[in-house]
């Protein structure tokens, strides 16, 4: 094979981690094609709950006003409810997405970007035709069939699906964004830990106007107890808001080992109506579908020149909204490795590191998104009692007992809440991923993170090698606040000191590198007058981070650095060592 290439990365897939690799690479001036088989992007909701660490990722990629244009705002997001039905009893309700009192605080100090709800239909177009519009190139109607690779680059055979013709394109990576039956991490035979499909879910999105039940006390995501919804770890069944409060999904967990899940119209519209509690309800139904709960991770994400990203590698249900997160971070952790290479920043053994670093989230991710439902056990406790003839209005009564019996549920039911702060609370899973790899240096005198609160429910933010920058709010050049996740990234790396970080700042000019920025805080354009960062950066005002282009802390020198040649030398061995260029 020649090394004449068509393309520099070819995406397999046009998903969350294809669409965010396409939008991210072309952003860094990288040649990207994405294929997908379909003519089009997502045609169901599926993902919607976007965490702040991938509003992050939009705002880096500067397309977060137009994703939060077709969100559903985070206040919108509001309690989960869980009721008999719309119109009936409400049981309990459990503050969510950090949009609660207690929480709120925790969320908006954590970062410049709020959560946001947005349906697959809706993220993907954002990714893709900001892609396309920065250069990338799409190709819809194209099978993927297969590869090989060498030693230079990556053979991939293409089929239009429009004129049955096949081809191959040439590109010096590939990535394998196939979704969750992905034939390249099969081609590939990364080991995949765990089990597929170890239960199933239906799912039907129809039309409704439901506004008269919800408007009031709005929540994206209603449970609902029902004699019949009573299948499965979670046992209830659900409403979620797609586009408030008009169109929906409702959903059940249903046997596997059973007949498929009845679609029939007048079936299903008669289950909606009874989540709904309203028998007349005029219902349209869009479409009905199934899904299944899978438990299972790849131990290694790449081999050679092709890297697997998203459901490809992580696959688990989306309790706890974590899949479209993964997948959209780990696109944003191989771009910039992808573009440094390519564009000759940085050594080959940088793109190791991809792996290194986003394995561990994807397994830990995978764990937490089942132990979500199984979580459901304590709470469907408090509401049913099983044996009885109409278990939820047993539950109920006894919920409801003026007496021991009653207490002793009542108590069990804040506990059963309580736990469930692990799926809907839960900063600390979403913010506190920490990377180990040769692309992080460890300070040596910081010893072992010691976490203060609960590492799942709290962010943790800190300056150690491995975690992302924290936020702090600095006055910009135009009398607005930006973040230091503003005045950092964007493809480049960024070594970020204080007015007294002289050396290193003379260090970096005479280093003159196109891929890296020097960030002085307390300059103007990033003043910090809340002295917020002053109070998190655990550095010296004369010490020195390098933060790398998706905002991970590459290195640190917490100690004051007052000599210029000391600085110097100690950002090239840094450099060096972190983009693996020796
Ligand atoms: P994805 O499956 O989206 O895309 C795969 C792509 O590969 C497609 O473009 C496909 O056409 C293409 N492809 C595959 N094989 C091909 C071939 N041979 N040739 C050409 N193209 C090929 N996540 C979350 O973060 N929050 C949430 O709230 C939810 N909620 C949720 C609900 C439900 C019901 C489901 C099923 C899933 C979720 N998720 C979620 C998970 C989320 O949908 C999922 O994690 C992402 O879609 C994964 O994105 P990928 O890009 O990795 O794969």
């Amino acid at each position: 094979p020649g090394t004449e290439y068509d393309t520099d990365v070819l995406i397999v897939g046009t998903g969350p981690t294809g669409g965010a690799a396409a939008l991210a690479l072309a952003t860094y001036g990288v040649r990207a094609h994405a294929v997908t088989r379909w003519n089009w992007l997502a045609n169901t909701p599926r993902a919607h709950i976007t965490n702040q660490r991938t509003v992050e990722v939009l705002r880096d990629l500067g397309v977060e006003a137009e994703a939060t244009k077709h969100a559903t705002p985070w206040e919108q997001m509001g309690d989960t409810l869980f009721t008999t039905s719309l119109s009936g009893d409400e049981i309990a309700r459990l503050r969510t997405w950090g949009t609660g009192d207690d929480r709120i605080g925790d969320y908006i100090k954590g970062s410049p970007c709020p959560l946001l709800d947005i349906p697959q239909p809706y993220m993907e177009p954002v990714l893709v035709s900001n892609a396309a519009a920065r250069g990338a190139t799409f190709g819809f109607n194209t099978e993927y069939l297969g590869h090989t690779q060498d030693d230079t680059g990556v053979t991939a055979r293409l089929k239009d699906l429009v004129t049955a013709r096949e081809y191959t394109m040439r590109a010096r990576y590939m990535i394998g964004a196939d979704g969750a039956k992905s034939q390249i991490v099969d081609e590939l035979e990364l080991p995949l830990e765990g089990e597929l499909a170890r239960a199933a879910t239906a799912y039907v999105l129809f039309h409704a106007d439901l506004s008269r039940f919800v408007e009031h006390r709005p929540s994206i995501l209603h449970w609902l107890m029902t004699p019949s919804a009573n299948f499965g770890e979670i046992g209830m069944g659900l409403l979620r808001a797609i586009r408030p409060w008009h169109t929906w999904i409702a959903g059940w967990g249903y046997d596997l080992s059973g007949p498929a899940p009845d679609f029939e119209p007048e079936s299903v519209k008669a289950r909606i109506r009874g989540y709904v509690g309203d028998p007349d309800l005029e219902i349209e139904i869009e479409s009905c579908s199934s899904w299944y709960v899978n438990q299972a991770h790849a131990t290694q994400y790449s081999k050679g020149r092709v890297f697997c990203g998203g459901d490809a590698v992580h696959r688990h249900p989306p309790s706890s909204g974590l899949g479209s997160n993964t997948s959209i971070q780990d696109a944003f952790n191989l771009a910039w490795k992808l573009a440094f290479v390519i564009q000759g920043y940085a050594g080959p053994q940088l793109l190791e590191t991809y792996s290194d670093e986003r394995m561990p989230v994807g397994k830990q991710v995978v764990a937490r998104a089942n132990q979500s439902r199984v979580d459901y056990a304590p709470l469907n406790e408090c509401f049913r009692t099983t044996g009885e003839a109409d278990p939820v209005a047993a539950g109920l009564a006894k919920l409801r007992d003026p007496g021991p019996d009653g207490v002793a549920v009542r108590d069990a039911l804040t506990e059963a809440l309580e736990l469930k702060n692990y799926e809907f609370n839960a900063q600390g899973v979403e913010l506190n991923q920490r990377y180990a790899s040769t692309a992080v240096l460890p300070d040596p005198d910081a010893g072992e993170e010691q976490y203060v609160r609960d590492p799942q429910l709290y962010l943790q933010a800190t300056t150690r090698p491995g975690a992302k920058l924290p936020h702090a709010w600095l006055l910009g050049a135009d009398g607005q606040r930006v973040s230091t996740l503003d005045v950092t990234g964007k493809g480049r790396l960024s070594l970020v000191t204080g007015l007294a970080g002289r050396s290193w700042a003379r260090a970096a000019a005479k280093l003159d590198l196109p891929f890296l920025r020097t960030v002085v805080i307390g300059a103007t354009g990033a003043e910090d007058v809340y002295r917020d960062w002053a109070r998190i950066r655990q550095i010296h005002e004369a010490g020195a981070l390098l933060v790398r282009p998706d905002g991970y802390i590459a290195w640190r020198q917490p100690a004051a650095t007052w000599d210029d040649d000391d600085a110097l030398t100690q950002l090239q061995s840094a450099l060096a060592a972190v983009l693996s260029a020796d």
